[in-house]
């Protein structure tokens, strides 16, 4: 795997989670998940592209038969206005329809994107909704009632990338979480 000598570190100010930190919250997590759902088959939703990097690790930890679905979407608005209007770009394969669906999120910020997609698929009838994301903001939540049941790491209100997370599409194969140099977005 990278290391943190490599280029694509020179364009971070600091590394706030570790690959180590993830790697025992993720194995911690689920185990607990293995727990809640024994004699279930869940159906655990990834939700692209963000959340790529955590599901595959997760879903590795969980001795559960259970299945996997990938959904993207997208918000409309700009980057950093969300209009709590949610397009579906890529839709489940499969339906939830008395399922056990557990959504996984790369992070948490207003809580629209996740409010959205929850009530989309209750409203298909699933048999009950978890929501998994690897990082929260709570700072920058808008939806106050949205119940995340299990979040690895809060953070601060600052822009990360890396595990999954981008800027302009980069940066995701960062093996570690950090916030990105402002000399980045000064170049664009
Ligand atoms: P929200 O909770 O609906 O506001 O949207 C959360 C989405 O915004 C996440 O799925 C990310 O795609 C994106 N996002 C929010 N904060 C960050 C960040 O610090 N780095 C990268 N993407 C972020
Ligand atoms: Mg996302």
């Amino acid at each position: 795997m990278i290391d943190t000598k490599g280029t694509l570190y020179q364009d971070l100010t600091k590394i706030l989670v570790t690959r180590d930190q993830i790697a025992e919250k993720v194995r911690d997590l689920g185990r607990v998940l293995t727990e809640r759902y024994q004699g279930k088959s869940p159906v655990m939703v990834c939700i692209l592209k963000g959340a790529a990097t955590f599901f595959t690790d997760l879903v590795r930890e969980i001795d559960l038969p259970l299945t996997m679905e990938f959904m993207a979407v997208s918000s409309y608005g700009s980057a950093t206005k969300t209009s709590g209007v949610v397009r579906v770009l890529k839709d489940l394969d499969n339906d939830v329809l008395g399922r056990d669906v557990i959504i996984v999120e790369d992070i948490v910020d207003s809580g629209v994107t996740l409010n959205y997609l929850k009530g989309m698929l209750q409203h298909r009838g699933a048999a009950s909704i978890c929501i998994v994301t690897l990082l929260d903001k709570p700072e920058r939540r808008r939806v106050k009632d949205l119940k995340v049941d299990y979040s690895c790491f809060n953070i601060p209100d600052e822009f990360v990338v890396g595990y999954g997370l981008d800027y302009d599409q980069a940066y995701r194969n960062l093996p570690d979480i950090g916030v990105l140099s402002p000399k980045v977005y000064e170049k664009r």
